[in-house]
């Protein structure tokens, strides 16, 4: 794997794949969604992958999985690496992104905002990142280019977005995951007056924010998973937006990691065409209620049965066509 997504991958995605991966995230979601508020993160998660693998297994792709659950040995499916679809000989090869839960936690306690979430890209078009922190910077559509970015100081881009909305530092809303690492950030966001959404968990639906006119979002800040920092970019490649990701490594081991995927200038600033290029395609289904999505909804029906209602957004890059998907699903 290149050190960049490679910008040479003339879209192999079909229409026809974009409503099937939403089959894909819905699956992985209603999975999730009976393990909600159980207290088990690994169940819950387990339930997603599995439900993700064997849905993967019913579409016309000849897919490799960049972004999943770890390295083969630590993971017994969706591991980095590993062949998906139905047309392994015919059908588009791709490269996978996948998170089927993203937000364990929040699951496991019956939180807002846990989505099963996906990208595809054609061959060398989504960044091979290692499971480990990436420092981030996300605004929303309609800002000039370079508005900002992670070798400004957080005052600085505060500052830039501010003048470029026309409004003042003090009334800008940052979404920060709420966690120690942060506080430095926190304190100095606080001293400009910014607002701060303070998220629990579930940085792919923070970035996201940042390009919903419905939320009060103006940017995301912080460090959170490298892997859930391509799944944003792919999104907001479709959406539009601003992102710059760094790798934050914490020893060798780190290093070493992000070096068997092909990473070897450490400090290197990704914008999103280097972490998602060409043609991708985002897909996303609430597990819970969220910013982005609701979750997952149960309801009897009079013959006994089971309805699942799922609510899923899926995107194209080279279109920009987003898609809301309400979809009832008969179990039992
Ligand atoms: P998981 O569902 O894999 O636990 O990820 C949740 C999440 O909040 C991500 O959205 C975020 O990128 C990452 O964890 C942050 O990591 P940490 O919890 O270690 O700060």
């Amino acid at each position: 794997m290149t050190e960049a997504a490679s910008t040479d991958c003339s879209s192999p995605l079909d229409r026809v794949l974009v409503m099937e991966l939403v089959r894909v995230t819905e699956a992985a979601a209603m999975a999730a969604a009976r393990l909600v508020g159980r207290g088990d993160e690994t169940a819950a998660d387990d339930a997603a992958v599995q439900a993700m693998r064997a849905a993967f297994d019913l579409v016309q792709l000849n897919g490799t999985v960049v972004i999943g659950e770890g390295e083969r040995d630590h993971a017994p499916m969706l591991f980095i690496g590993e062949k998906l679809g139905a047309a392994q000989e015919s059908g588009p090869a791709v490269d996978i992104a996948v998170d089927p839960l993203e937000g364990t936690t929040i699951t496991a306690k019956a939180g807002s905002n846990a989505l099963a979430v996906l990208a595809i890209a054609g061959k060398g078009g989504l960044l091979n990142a290692p499971d480990i922190y990436m420092e981030k910077i996300a605004v929303g559509p309609g800002y000039p280019d370079g508005v900002v970015g992670l070798n400004k100081t957080a005052e600085e881009n505060i500052a830039a977005v501010a003048a470029a909305k026309g409004v003042l530092p003090a009334q800008l809303m940052v979404s920060v995951l709420d966690r120690p690492r942060h506080a430095e950030l926190i304190g100095k966001l606080r001293a400009i007056g910014c607002g701060i959404q303070l998220l629990p968990d579930g940085d792919i639906a923070g970035v996201i924010a940042t390009s919903d006119p419905d939320t009060t979002i103006d940017l995301y800040m912080g460090s959170g998973g490298a892997p859930e920092g391509v799944l944003a970019a792919a999104a907001l490649r479709c959406v539009g937006g601003q992102f710059e990701g760094r790798l934050m490594f914490r020893n060798d081991e780190e290093r070493r990691r992000a070096h068997d995927c092909g990473i070897t200038n450490f400090e290197r600033i990704y914008r999103l065409e280097d972490l998602a290029s060409g043609d991708c395609i985002f897909a996303a289904t609430g597990v819970t209620d969220g910013s982005l999505l609701a979750g997952v909804k149960h309801r009897q029906r009079k013959d006994g049965g089971e309805v699942q209602t799922t609510h899923s957004v899926v995107m194209r890059a080279s279109t920009g066509t987003v898609r809301w998907i309400r979809a009832e699903h008969k179990v039992g």
